[in-house]
């Protein structure tokens, strides 16, 4: 059976029927503001509508970024989109023209499926994939079963203290991780290097045509693959804190690999090398115990689709 996944981000919502074995047959995308939930309904309900005219679609899963019910029906909270106690799939279901069950499930959750089921996990059986976007958001695989939690909002790992004191997060505490494992926390540190030091940031600044206002995560990637060492060091220090914060992780669950999606993937080693060098930095018993491969997802901005349709349909 076919079914409709929807990745629901902060900025835009991607759509697409996805067939059996994870494959994408059709794809469209609608931007979105994040505090407008109405807004988003509509260009849900809009997207499998016009998707739902060429495939016959049997069930349809909402990627959401935030703390879903155990039902799979609404999003109780959103750090970053302004969802609380949100009957979302019920909202769907009322906009659409379609008699087929609509399941919500958290995003990262639905990434890490995709990557365990179709990806870069499919021959794990216990992983960790941490999603770097606006948030941080996790997905646990324990033994081939994805770790939900007694009330469905287990692996939200992005809210795990990291620093005392730290910086203000969008659910209300200090310091979560996400604060400065994310694709915000990239660019925030960017924004903040290009004040600090005009001449170093010449490259930045430039990209981001002239206005520190306007510089995004791809700039910093896009400088950094140039050999700007700015912006090369801005993703070491990003990887730093995705590792480190990982071998803290690794100390509750032992996985055997760990991925890592999200835009800022596009780095490639730039990333990937410093997550590597902090993970084993901070992993207890190094030398006496497997270190877990770290990899980047194989399905790129496309996993939050595939995993939300095939969780549907289960
Ligand atoms: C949210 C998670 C979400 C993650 C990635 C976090 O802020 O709490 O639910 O999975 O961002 O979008
Ligand atoms: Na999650
Ligand atoms: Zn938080």
């Amino acid at each position: 059976m076919h079914a409709i996944g929807v990745d629901i981000g902060g900025t835009k919502i991607a759509v697409g029927v996805v067939d059996e074995a994870g494959t994408i047959l059709a794809k469209v995308r609608r931007e979105t503001v994040a505090d407008d939930v109405a807004g988003i309904d509509r260009a849900i309900a809009d997207a499998c509508t016009e998707l739902a005219k060429e495939f016959e679609v049997g069930a349809i899963g909402l990627a959401a970024a935030g703390f879903v019910s155990p039902d799979r029906r609404a999003v109780q909270f959103a750090p970053n989109i302004a969802w609380r106690e949100y009957p979302l799939a019920e909202r769907i279901e009322g906009l659409i023209d379609l008699d087929v069950p609509v399941v919500v499930e958290n995003d990262a959750n639905a990434a890490g499926w995709a990557e365990f089921r179709f990806g870069a996990a499919r021959a794990a059986t216990d992983m960790l994939m941490l999603t770097v976007g606006t948030g941080l958001g996790g997905a646990i695989v324990v033994d081939r079963e994805l770790v939900r939690g007694k009330w469905g909002v287990a692996a939200e790992v992005g809210h795990m203290r990291v620093v005392p004191g730290g910086h203000y997060c969008g659910c209300g505490h200090e310091g979560c991780w996400e604060q400065y494992a994310s694709g915000t926390a990239l660019v925030r540190d960017a924004k903040q290097a290009a004040i600090a030091q005009p001449a170093r940031a010449a490259r930045l600044l430039e990209l981001a045509g002239g206005d520190v206002a306007n510089l995004e995560g791809p700039h910093v990637t896009r400088a950094a693959q140039e050999g700007d060492p700015l912006a090369v060091e801005l993703l070491a220090t990003l990887g730093r804190w995705i590792g480190e914060g990982s071998a803290s992780v690794a100390a509750l669950l032992d996985p055997e690999l760990i991925v890592i999606g999200g835009g800022v993937g596009a780095a490639g080693d730039l990333l990937l090398l410093p997550v590597r060098k902090a993970y084993e930095a901070q992993l207890s018993a190094l030398g006496h115990r497997p270190v877990a491969q770290i990899e980047l997802a194989e399905h790129g901005n496309e996993a939050g689709i595939i995993g939300a349709a095939d969780l549907a349909r289960r």
